[in-house]
Order: structure tokens, then sequence, then C-alpha cells
């Protein structure tokens, strides 16, 4: 199996990117934001939860996420890899997707996390909730809390797969085409090594 990370801040293009990149490599994309908004706009006990400490720019509990995560990989026996998608974002969510994938005989393959200026960031999500409805999107401190959220918290997932020499840096910053096109050229160069 070849399994990717997509890290990266708020508004770096981790969605961006996996979809492009789970067409071209055929991967199971499992993104936790775009399952969460799912479970608000169904309304369920999770959702409700989930949307008050979404809609200020706070992540949810650890065992929220995890508990989708492990479904979703039970649910999909077949994949022969996976991508995610704003998961891991806390240390512990790190040790418990290693923990699963050892379950599954299996691990992740890189991590890749895109690298973009914080002004960028502000930009691209004030810009994108002009028209996507997001409410975490519309207001400048909800987007800068989820960016001190982010070095709080998530940052501390690159150094774990650091550690392991998984994580490799690519520039976020330029056209969607030129940062797809230097995700696939590190994914290729290990491609072949690992499966
Ligand atoms: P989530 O949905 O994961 O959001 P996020 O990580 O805050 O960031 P985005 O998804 O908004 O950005 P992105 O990196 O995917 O960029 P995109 O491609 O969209 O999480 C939302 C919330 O859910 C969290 O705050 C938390 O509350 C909760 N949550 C989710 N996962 C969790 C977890 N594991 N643990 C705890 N809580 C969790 O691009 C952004 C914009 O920029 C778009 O408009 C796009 O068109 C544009 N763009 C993309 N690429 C470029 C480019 N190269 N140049 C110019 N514009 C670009
Ligand atoms: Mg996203």
């Amino acid at each position: 199996m070849f399994n990717i990370i997509l890290f990266g801040p708020p508004g770096s293009g981790k969605g961006t990117q996996s979809e492009k990149l789970v067409m071209k490599y055929r991967l199971k994309h499992l993104s936790t934001g775009d399952i969460l908004r799912s479970e608000i706009y169904e309304q369920t006990a999770l959702g409700m939860e989930a949307k008050k400490l979404m809609d200020k720019g706070f992540l949810v509990p650890d065992e929220v996420v995890i508990g989708m995560i492990s479904s979703l990989l039970d649910a999909n026996p077949k994949a022969h890899g996976f991508l995610f998608d704003g998961f891991p974002r806390t240390s512990a969510q790190a040790e418990a997707l290693d923990k699963l994938l050892q379950l599954k005989k299996t691990s992740i393959s890189v991590m890749l996390a895109l690298k973009v200026g914080e002004e960028e960031l502000v930009k691209r999500l004030l810009k994108r909730g002009q028209t996507s409805g997001r409410p975490d999107d519309n207001n400048d401190s909800v987007i800068r809390e989820r960016i001190l959220e982010y070095h709080k918290k998530t940052t501390p997932v690159a150094d774990h797969y650091k550690k392991e020499n998984k994580a490799i840096m690519v520039n976020g910053e330029g056209s969607v085409d030129e940062i797809f096109k230097a995700l696939c050229k590190e994914i290729e160069s290990r491609i072949n090594e690992i499966l």
C-alpha cells in the first residue's frame, strides 16, 4: 500500500491537491474536515457538537476524528492506498494512526508538507469565504485562530514523521499545476521503493 499524509496549515491547498493526487494514484481520499462538514450538513449529533468548535476555529476532540478514521479504514479493505488530508492534526492522532495502520500491516509511506506564508493563507481563505459558505472562512479572527491552533497543536505532527525520515517539505505557493508536479515528483521518487 502507498499511504500519503498531505500536511499543511489551513488554506495551504491540501484539498485542492488531494483531489488531483487521488485521481492520479487511485488512492482513497480521507479528509476529516470534509467528513465533519458532511456530519454538520446531515445535522447528526456528532456534527452539531463539532460545529460549535469548528465555527470558532478550534480543533474537535482527538477521539472523535480517530474514531472516524478507524471506521473508514475498516470500511475500505480493498483500497490500495489512502491519502490523509487534514489528519493527523495532533501528536495523539499521529500515534493512533500509526497503530491503526499497523493493525492493517501497513504504514505511512510519506508525509508531504505544503509550505505557504501566513498572509497568503489568510488571503486565500478570505477569498474563498466570499462564496464557500464555510463559517470558518468568513472572518479574519477565526482564520487566525485556525492558524494558531495549527502552530500550537499540529506542527508537532511534522516532527513525529521527521524522526522516521518520512517528512518532505514542498513549496505550496505558485500555480496549482506547479505544486501538483512538485508533489508527484516526490511521490514518484519513493513509490518504487515502497510498492
Ligand atoms: P479542514 O477542513 O481540514 O480545514 P483546514 O485544514 O483548516 O484548511 P482548508 O481545508 O480550508 O484548506 P486546505 O489546505 O484544504 O486548502 P484548499 O485546497 O481548500 O478543517 C476544518 C475544521 O475541522 C478544523 O478547523 C477543525 O475544527 C476540524 N478538523 C478537521 N480535521 C480535524 C482533525 N484531524 N482534528 C481535529 N479537528 C479537525 O485551498 C484553500 C483555498 O485556496 C481554496 O479557495 C483554493 O481554491 C485556494 N488555492 C488552493 N491552491 C492555491 C494556489 N496554489 N494558489 C492560489 N489559491 C489556491
Ligand atoms: Mg481542506
